[in-house]
């Protein structure tokens, strides 16, 4: 019988030899973030892709989000704080995009070349990568205590041009942030355009982050101009927070109490402010919110909510406790309730239910790659199971049921990934079949599954490795 601590050691070690030898690349002589694929030799089974694949053989900020936790974890600092560097360099200074921070970026002949949207495909707009790289620059100083960091002018200024992109006047009043499709980790369209959940969250995130880190430069500074943005992003944080409260999160209750909202409601104190027809409240929900769950929904919009579950957006809705202790025991209930179709053979499935028929047809544009029930539309993504374990493990106590998933999660990691050769991601409703468009040694698939392991069984004290600011603390 094989020694299947040996084999865990062996997977371990050569997911690691992957990431630090093949996937992680240098710029100026350092260690500047990692590839998105690692491209695969010729003669190989995806032979037929050259090693310069499209553009997964360039730097995304999202992608690095893994990597920079697992470095963090690692304690190879100097690395992300290139990387947050690097970033900054590459923010733009467009007058039409000023303050974003790109999707991707590329050394070409010793020469850094960015795509803030202008070269993806479809031509999506990059804001996900610009809501985390404040989290990042967050999670760095609080890791590294390299609050000198946090104080340097052009990270202040950096964060001033990010904020600005939030606070400024618009036509709408309400404080989260409107995109079109296809804005975050889903870059493509699948009906997530409006106020999709990834983004809020990661907003609120970022807002907090960013409060944080500029406090540390008022501590350094007492700046009043410093003291006033502070002040003005803590107010939109608060009110954002209440928003995605009031708006967001769903419970059997609260579901019972929207199906009798009264519509055509006119004036300031109504109940049914995005006017919410019952019938817009699909049957599926019933079943999937069980009993004592609760989860926050996909998207809210004028008479058009979205109650798809978003793995991404709630993983992070804990994280950055936008939810208390109680509303996160009751998420995670919701999820293990959930498992046959979260998970099924493969964790985590990015969203659920998948898009159908004509649905499918009109909101993707006959998006192939989106069939219902593959890649973004439905598709599991193993790179997903770390940010729900952190969620999970970041708080003091877990149910048994909890954590029981969490360890068969990362047990079907260890055993399919290597023979599944990393790949990106997994389609159809049991997930047994590689993507079929799907990359093969994903990046964020290798490091998600060290993160896994770093977080099950070496140091889950590191769960809060992406912890923002609470609002209580600034009072
Ligand atoms: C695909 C994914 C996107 C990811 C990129 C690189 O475009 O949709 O989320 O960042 O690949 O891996």
């Amino acid at each position: 019988m094989p020694d299947v601590g040996m084999h865990e050691q062996s997977v371990v070690e050569s997911a690691r030899s992957l990431f630090y030898e093949r996937a992680l690349v240098q710029f100026e002589g350092a260690w500047v973030g990692a590839i998105a694929a690692i491209p695969l030799p010729t003669g190989n089974l995806q032979a037929s892709i050259p090693p310069t694949d499209l553009n997964y053989g360039e730097i995304f900020i999202r992608d690095n989000v893994p990597v920079m936790a697992y470095l963090l974890t690692q304690e190879k600092y100097s690395a992300v704080r290139h990387f947050l560097e690097t970033c900054l360099r590459l923010q733009s200074d467009q007058p039409q995009t000023r303050g974003i921070f790109p999707t991707s970026f590329v050394e070409v002949d010793g020469r850094l070349v960015a795509d803030y949207g202008q070269r993806a495909i479809g031509r999506v707009a990059s804001v996900d990568a610009t809501l985390w790289w404040a989290i990042l620059a967050h999670a760095y100083v609080q890791k590294s205590d390299d609050r000198a960091f946090a104080c340097q002018p052009d990270v202040q200024a950096g964060i001033q041009r990010f904020l600005d992109l939030v606070l400024h006047p618009s036509f709408r009043a309400a404080p989260t942030l409107h995109v079109p499709d296809g804005a975050f980790m889903i870059d493509r369209p699948l009906d997530v355009w409006g106020a999709p959940l990834e983004i809020q969250v990661l907003l609120y995130g970022s807002l907090l982050s960013a409060a944080g880190l500029m406090k540390m430069a008022i501590d350094a500074s007492n700046s009043q101009y410093l003291i006033d943005r502070l002040q003005q992003t803590l107010d939109h944080a608060k009110r954002l927070h209440a928003y995605l409260l009031q708006h967001y999160w769903v419970t059997d209750r609260t579901v019972q109490r929207m199906r009798r909202y009264p519509t055509e409601q006119y004036g300031e104190a109504i109940e049914n402010e995005h006017n919410i027809q019952p019938e817009a409240i699909p049957d599926w929900v019933q079943n999937w919110l069980g009993d004592r769950s609760g989860y926050l929904i996909g998207n809210v919009r004028t008479g058009r909510p979205d109650f798809r579950f978003f793995t991404l957006g709630n993983s992070l809705g804990a994280i950055f406790d936008v939810l208390d202790c109680d509303q996160q025991r009751d998420l995670f209930r919701l999820i293990v309730h959930n498992q046959k179709d979260l998970v099924a053979q493969m964790p985590l499935r990015i969203c659920h239910p998948p898009l159908e028929g004509k649905e499918w047809q009109f909101q993707s544009g006959y998006d192939r790659k989106n069939w219902p029930g593959c890649y973004h539309n439905g598709g599991h993504w193993p790179c997903l199971t770390w940010f729900l374990a952190a969620a999970v493990l970041r708080q003091p106590d877990r149910s048994v049921e909890t954590a029981n998933f969490l360890e068969s999660s990362y047990q079907m990691l260890l055993s399919q990934l290597p023979e599944q050769n990393w790949a990106e991601y997994f389609d159809g409703s049991t997930a047994r079949w590689v993507g079929q468009q799907a990359r093969l040694y994903q990046t964020w698939t290798i490091v998600g599954f060290l993160l896994m392991h770093h977080l099950l069984k070496v140091n889950p004290a590191d769960a809060g490795i992406l912890n923002v600011p609470r609002l209580q603390d600034f009072c």
